[in-house]
Parts: structure tokens; C-alpha cells; sequence
């Protein structure tokens, strides 16, 4: 996740731009930089770190003619790094190589090592490792004298998920973003235009949006936006009027940063997995220079360590390793890890999940095992964080920060992270045959629309549930196989945000012991969705029933089995068996934070607990 922003109208651009970028410093913060047309010229600074960074080499740049005519056009972007490691030169803006063309791009370009090719052999030089600068080489190759020509001819060559915004020295007035995917929207002032990632980054300075769908292009003048379609014709928007409080704003227009979390999942798996995947063949993770891929040569065995969520995350990573792969694979709490003597070292590879990269018991159990004769590599969301130091090699989650306690886009992209690893390691130990793993690949990379779809459809099928259960003293959640750590996670979120007691089992485990607590009381939330073990699951909710427990399902959409022995059924998408807990664990995020609600709670700010645990 990166954010970008463009302004072009009468104030001075660089103050705004810059506190635009603020607001968007949420979706990355690794470097950062703006582009001015400044007398008669671009001028352009970029920083690595925060804006603090970015401000302080702003102020110390040479500046052309800056105090007489204050740029009045200009675009700014906060990255979050995807291709290409953290240095100056593959922050934005990116410059063609006439430096005529600047653009600030989120997202990831697919094809861009094609196109980079074709590029250079026409004779453009880069200067960054990103796939983003292709974008500006690409335009400075199709333009002549018209900007949104240019970006409608380059939109045509891309493959991927992205939104840009694109400045040319030929026509300094205009800005001429597009969007793919990913996130685009317009502020319209009396006699300014704004473009951003998220509505927050001009909120400040007007109310009236357009919202820009994927594949539009827009036009960006003082006081004028046209937008066009991918035929050129130009699409009458609505105008929206935002009434969102500065709070409200900052949470995107969502009530809590939970929802708004809940909500930016297809996003962030979007970007976790489209990159590190080619269609129709396999996966590649040597991105970011954090993760060499000789670190998966010659394992014998994969240990993974992790607490709360995480931990939930790799006992689903243990299924996908061991199907797929064929490596014994132990998962472990890892605050117990490193009081039991384990037995570890050389041939192992582990894997600490982390979403914050800090928790306390995660890092020592990493470094228990490293020390040990173990690889290790950290699975963060946290660039730079103390895992990734302690580890020898990262994989990325590219999630964008998460502010909510409750773990819940990370968690869908450690998931992704998790299934990305144990499909390379099936392809590089030959387990799998190509066509399977093309076969997954591609139920991958459709996750991130099955999730759109989903919570597109979900609130209503919460909503009839929570009226009935939200005030019960105990839920029960059961699955089988891939489904148990679906309930864990499921049974982890009520209990921290509602202060429900919760339990989880794997649903063969109810008749050892569990079922004696249930009675007519008791909500059981069970994990039904497609798999061979089905008709096993169903036998279980009947024995669940039989006590007077109510069950809750979330089965898969287009099944009638399910719901005829059930009070209620939650469908999500159909996907590959062992891909569903990505899908089926967000109704119970929802249902949580539902409840939560329901109940008078604030989910953001659970009782006794903190969002990094960096004390033992
Ligand atoms: C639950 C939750 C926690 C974390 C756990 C590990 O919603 O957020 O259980 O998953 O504290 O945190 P990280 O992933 O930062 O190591």
C-alpha cells in the first residue's frame, strides 16, 4: 500500500500536498517525496523515512523562483515498498528519462519487466529497481502534446492493480490520474482539484468528492475534473457531499478502524499476493531484496512461531505445508517455545509470524531457534521491524497499517503470506504437479475479489444472527481440518472485543469433553464451508443440536445441506478447500465486531490488551 496525492489550483501546492500526505501516511511510510512545477520547471525532493524526513530536505532544496510564484500544481506519494528496496532512488515521484514526465503510483505494474525491456532497448534509462517507473518511461513514449492521451495509450500495455497520478512540464496545468483497482478518488474545490488514495487526504480542504471507478481516467485542472471511460467517452459522476467529522475521517468514514480494517482486506491481499504470482504458472517471492529464495533450498522440516492471531495463521500454514509440500511442519505458541528445550537447528526453516514484527516472545523464540543453526524468516507486516533484523530473510504482508487491537487484515494476509510460501515450497520440492499449482495460483489471485464480493453482501446475514445471540454468556465454535483454526480465530475475536467467554475445538473433540456445557443457551458457531470432511462437520452439529445448542454456519454459497440442520447459515464464496478459512473467518470478524457493537463496546480498544505485546 502506498498513498498518493495531486493538487493543481491557485494556493500554494507544496503545504498541502504535504499534509495530504499526512492523512495517507496510514498506507506506507518508508520514504516519500513531491514533484512542483516550480518556474518553469519540476522540481522534485524525495526522502527515505517519514514525511519529518521529506520536510527537512523540502526546506534545505534549492528552489526555482519558489518565493515569487509558489508552485501551484504538484503530486506527492508515501511508499510502502513492493519492488525495490528502500533508498532514495525508488521513492517517488518517478521521472521519465527526459524528466518531463513525474508520476506517483500505487500498487504493482505486473508486466513491467517486459516492458522495462522494450524500454530500454528504445533507449530510456532508469534509475530505481521499481516497477513503477515504467509508468513514466512508458508515457514520455506515447506522448505528444496530450497527456490523458498518453495515459489512456499506457493503461492499454499494463497488467496489475494500481492508481497513478501523472504531471508533464508540456502541460503544466494538468494532472491526469487513472485507476486500476486500486483506490482513486477526486476533491472538488471552488477553484482547485484534488486527487488522492483516500478520501482524508483533502478533507481539510473540500467536502465534494467524485469517486473514480476501475479503469477510468480523470483530467485534473483548477476548478474543472472530466472523467473518462476506458473508450475515451467522457462519464458524467454524481458529486457526493462527505459530512464526516475529522474522527470519522480518519477512519475512512467508518465508525470504528476495525470496520474500516475489516473492510480493507481484498486491498491488502490485492498487494500481498498479485506481484508474487504469474498467471497460469507459479509464485516468486525474491521481492523486496528482504527474501532470498536459497534460504528454501534443502529444508528438511518447517517450525512456526507466533502467538494470538498469528499463531492461528500458521496452524493453517501447517495444512497448506504439509499437502502441498510435503515437509513435517510444527507450530508452535511461541511464548512456550523457548521453555521446552526444543529440539531445533540446521535443515529447519522457521518461520515467525508477526504482524508487528515486536512481540516479545515471537522475537525470542526466533532467536532461540537462529542461534540453534536454524533459518529464519520473519512473516511481518512491519518493514524494518526488529523480526526482520533478527531473521534471515522477510516476507512481507502488505496489509497498510493497522490501528485496530483486533487483528483482522493482517490476519487474512498472513494467511495469503502463508499459502504463497507453501506453494513455493511445492514447486521447488516438485510435490505438486504444474497444473495443480497453476490451478491454485489462480484460486489465489481471485481471493481478493471473492472478499469484495463477501463483505459486499455480508452485513444483513450478521445482522439477523447477532439479533438473537448477542446477549449469550458463551458461544462454542468447531471445525475439522483447515476449519479448526477458522474457529480458534473466530472464538480469539468475540472473546477480546465482547469479553464473551469463547471456546474452540476441533468438532471430533466435542463429544471428549466440551458438549457438557452446552444447553439450549448455547450459540456453536461451526465451520461447514465445502470440504471432504463435510458430511463429518454436519454429524457433529447434530450432536450439538441434540443438546439444544443453536448453531451458527458458515457454510458455501450454493450449498442446501448445511442450512437443514442449522438455526442459521452464513455463506461465503466457493474457493479451493484448502484457500476457505480466508474466506470463511471474515463473517466471524464481522460478527465479533457486531456484537461488540451490539453490547455498547468500543472493539478498537479492547480492555487489558495492546495492539504489539513487547514485554514478556
Ligand atoms: C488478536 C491479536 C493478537 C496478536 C498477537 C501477536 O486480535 O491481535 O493475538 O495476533 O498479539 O501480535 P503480532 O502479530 O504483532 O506478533
Amino acid at each position: 500500500m502506498c498513498g498518493i496525492i495531486g493538487y493543481v489550483g491557485a494556493r500554494p501546492a507544496e503545504a498541502i500536498l504535504l499534509g495530504g500526505l499526512r492523512k495517507l501516511e496510514y498506507r506506507g511510510y518508508d520514504s516519500a517525496g513531491i514533484s512542483l512545477v516550480e518556474g518553469g520547471e519540476i522540481r522534485s525532493v524525495r526522502a527515505v523515512g517519514n514525511l519529518d524526513h521529506l520536510e527537512a530536505a523540502l526546506s534545505s532544496a534549492p528552489v526555482n523562483g519558489r518565493v515569487a510564484t509558489p508552485a501551484t500544481v504538484g503530486i506527492g506519494h508515501t511508499r510502502w515498498a513492493t519492488h525495490g528496496r528502500v533508498n532514495e532512488a525508488n521513492a517517488h515521484p518517478h521521472v521519465d528519462t527526459s524528466g518531463r514526465v513525474h508520476v506517483v503510483v500505487n500498487g504493482i505494474v505486473e508486466n513491467y519487466v517486459k516492458l522495462r525491456e522494450r524500454l530500454i532497448a528504445d533507449g530510456a534509462v532508469f534509475t530505481s529497481e521499481t516497477d513503477a517507473e515504467v509508468i513514466a518511461q512508458l508515457l514520455a513514449s506515447h506522448y505528444n502534446g496530450d497527456l490523458a492521451g498518453a495515459v489512456a495509450s499506457t493503461l492499454a500495455e499494463l497488467d496489475g492493480s494500481f492508481s497513478f497520478v501523472a504531471l508533464c512540464l508540456d502541460e503544466p496545468d494538468l494532472l491526469v490520474a487513472a485507476r486500476r483497482e486500486s483506490p482513486l478518488v477526486v476533491g472538488c474545490g471552488a477553484d482547485e482539484s484534488f486527487v488522492a488514495s483516500a478520501v482524508p487526504a483533502f478533507l481539510a480542504d473540500t467536502r465534494s468528492v467524485r469517486y473514480i471507478e476501475s479503469g477510468e481516467l480523470v483530467l485534473l485542472r483548477a476548478g474543472s475534473v472530466e472523467i473518462r471511460d476506458r473508450t475515451g467517452a467522457v462519464v458524467e459522476r454524481e458529486l457526493v457531499e462527505i459530512d464526516w467529522d475529522d474522527e470519522t475521517a480518519e477512519k475512512g468514514g467508518f465508525e470504528t478502524f476495525m470496520l474500516k480494517e475489516i473492510y480493507e482486506q481484498a486491498d491488502g491481499l490485492a498487494e500481498t499476493i498479485n506481484d508474487r504470482t504469474v498467471r497460469g504458472s507459479g509464485v516468486d517471492l525474491a521481492d523486496e531484496g528482504a527474501f532470498d529464495e536459497s534460504l528454501l533450498d534443502g529444508v528438511q522440516r518447517v517450525v512456526i512461531l507466533a502467538c494470538g492471531t498469528a499463531y492461528h495463521a500458521g496452524l493453517v500454514g501447517r495444512y497448506a505445508i504439509e499437502e502441498w509440500a510435503r515437509l513435517p511442519v510444527d507450530v508452535d505458541v511461541a511464548s512456550e517455545y523457548q521453555y521446552r528445550n526444543p529440539i531445533v537447528g540446521p535443515g529447519d526453516l522457521v518461520v515467525g509470524i508477526s504482524q508487528s514484527g515486536e512481540s516479545f516472545d515471537t522475537l525470542a523464540a526466533m532467536r532461540l531457534a537462529r542461534a540453534r543453526g536454524a533459518r529464519v524468516i520473519a512473516l511481518t507486516n512491519s518493514m524494518g521491524s526488529q523480526a526482520t533484523r533478527d531473521a534471515d530473510g522477510a516476507l512481507y504482508t502488505r496489509a497498510g497499517l493497522e490501528i485496530g487491537v483486533a487483528a483482522t487484515k493482517t490476519f487474512t494476509c498472513q494467511l495469503a503470506a502463508v499459502y504463497l510460501l507453501a506453494l513455493r515450497l511445492a514447486e521447488l520440492r516438485d510435490t505438486l504437479p504444474a497444473a495443480r499449482i497453476a490451478e491454485l495460483v489462480l484460486a489465489l489471485r481471485g481471493l481478493p475479489q471473492l472478499v469484495d464480493e463477501l463483505l459486499a453482501g455480508l452485513e444483513p446475514s450478521v445482522a439477523a444472527v447477532v439479533e438473537w445471540c448477542w446477549d449469550a454468556d458463551f458461544f462454542l465454535y468447531m471445525g475439522r481440518h483447515v476449519g479448526v483454526p477458522v474457529a480458534l480465530e473466530g472464538s480469539l475475536k468475540l472473546k477480546e472485543i465482547s469479553y464473551i467467554s469463547t471456546d474452540a475445538y476441533p468438532a471430533g473433540e466435542m463429544k471428549h469433553g466440551p458438549i457438557a456445557l452446552l444447553d439450549e443457551s448455547t450459540p456453536v458457531v461451526a465451520i461447514a464451508t465445502d470440504s471432504p470432511l463435510l458430511a463429518k462437520v454436519i454429524s457433529n452439529i447434530q450432536e450439538v443440536r441434540a443438546r439444544g445448542a443453536k448453531v451458527i454456519a458458515i457454510t458455501t454459497a450454493g450449498d442446501t445441506t448445511v442450512a437443514q440442520h442449522v438455526e442459521a447459515t452464513i455463506e461465503v464464496p466457493a474457493t479451493d478447500a484448502m484457500l476457505a478459512p480466508l474466506l470463511a473467518v471474515i463473517p466471524l470478524q464481522l460478527l465479533a465486531y457486531r456484537i461488540a457493537m451490539r453490547r455498547g463496546l468500543n472493539p478498537d480498544q479492547p480492555r487489558n490488551l495492546a495492539k504489539t505485546v513487547t514485554v514478556e
